[in-house]
């Protein structure tokens, strides 16, 4: 399941009240600020520090470690107050309790945007949902747009490929996908493709069938599939949409097929699905792997279930 934060009628909510493209110094920073920066071999701290730096995104990297004065052979920083340079976005990787503070210090600091990958929230009882709270003091005295608590990643490139997939489904594909129809205008609204587009691995699971064309090297997003895990539970349901042009060829029992190997690998119990009635094609491809399908009470919708 994704997590965002519903701050309500907040600052940070409130996309009418904020500046110019608020989002640009998430999706296209100059300089990163990488709080909780690690050379601990495994240690998501320096997973995100080295895919930044052998991945470079143009702009400048800061590590923020107040032990050490280099990770990776980066000159360190004690605290984002140090950094010499105005950053544009943080990702904070330091233990839960720490969050608060980190990200009043970035508040003071001036830095627009924060992805907080650290767990230990909401999702982790009333200390948890303390320290959100203390979070969101630090954001409603500021201007800076935060993502998390609790998550993992960001794929901004993924954004224009899902907009050309979603150019490629039919009305009966969304309706069978989103039950009722979601205007195309919708369904590729920044603010919609931001939530979708990142993800949090500890609920969710996110599969594309990704197309490159060998002569124009250009991508292609041509199915996508979802397993979402549900609260307080050791199942999870799944999601899936083939591109029109590309369904009945098996890409779609391909895909679920790899999403029950997911779930297997995440040892969850079972995985299900509410499917409309008259979605024949779902349906066939959840017998060929072998759920069971009940009827339901509302006769408009199947359940598909299979014990992993
Ligand atoms: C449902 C969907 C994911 C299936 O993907 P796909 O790539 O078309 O699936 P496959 O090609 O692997 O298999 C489709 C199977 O359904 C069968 N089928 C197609 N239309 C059918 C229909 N109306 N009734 C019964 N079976 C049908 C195909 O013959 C094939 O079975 P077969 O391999 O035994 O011949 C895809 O059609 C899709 O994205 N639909 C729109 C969104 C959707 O319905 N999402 C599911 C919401 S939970």
């Amino acid at each position: 399941m994704q997590k965002t934060t519903q701050l309500g009628s907040d600052r940070a909510y409130d996309i009418l009240r904020s500046e110019h493209q608020p989002l640009d110094a998430i999706f296209a920073p100059q300089s990163i600020a990488v709080i909780g920066a690690s050379e601990h071999e495994g240690s998501v701290g320096r997973t995100v520090l080295w895919n930044l730096i052998s991945h470079p995104f143009g702009g400048t990297v800061f590590p923020v470690n107040p032990k050490r004065h280099s990770v990776l052979g980066i000159k360190a920083y004690p605290n984002i107050a140090a950094v010499p340079e105005p950053v544009d976005l943080a990702i904070v990787i330091t233990p839960a309790p720490t969050v608060p503070s980190v990200i009043g210090e970035c508040v003071d600091a001036g830095v627009k945007g924060a992805i907080v990958i650290s767990a230990g929230f909401n999702e982790a009882g009333d200390r948890g949902a303390e320290l959100e709270q203390q979070l969101l003091q630090h954001l409603r005295r500021s201007k800076l747009r935060l993502i998390g608590p609790n998550c993992l990643g960001i794929r901004p490139e993924d954004e224009p490929l899902m907009i050309q997939f979603h150019q490629t489904l039919s009305e009966e594909s969304v309706y069978f996908r989103y039950f009722h129809l979601i205007k195309l205008s919708q369904r590729v609204a920044h603010e919609r493709l931001t939530r979708i587009c990142f993800i949090d691995y500890d609920r969710e699971m996110a599969l594309i069938a990704d197309y490159r064309n060998p002569q124009t090297e250009q991508h292609e997003i041509l199915a996508v599939g979802r397993l979402s895990k549900l609260h307080g539970t050791n199942a999870a349901e799944f999601a899936m949409l083939v591109s029109d042009r590309f369904q009945c060829r098996g890409l779609g029992t391909q895909l679920l097929q790899q999403l029950l190997q997911v779930g297997r690998d995440e040892h969850l119990e079972r995985i299900c699905a509410e499917i409309l009635s008259d979605n024949g094609a779902m349906q066939r491809v959840c017998e060929k792997l072998g759920f069971q399908i009940y009827r339901a009470q509302d006769a408009s919708v199947v359940r598909a279930e299979i014990v992993l």
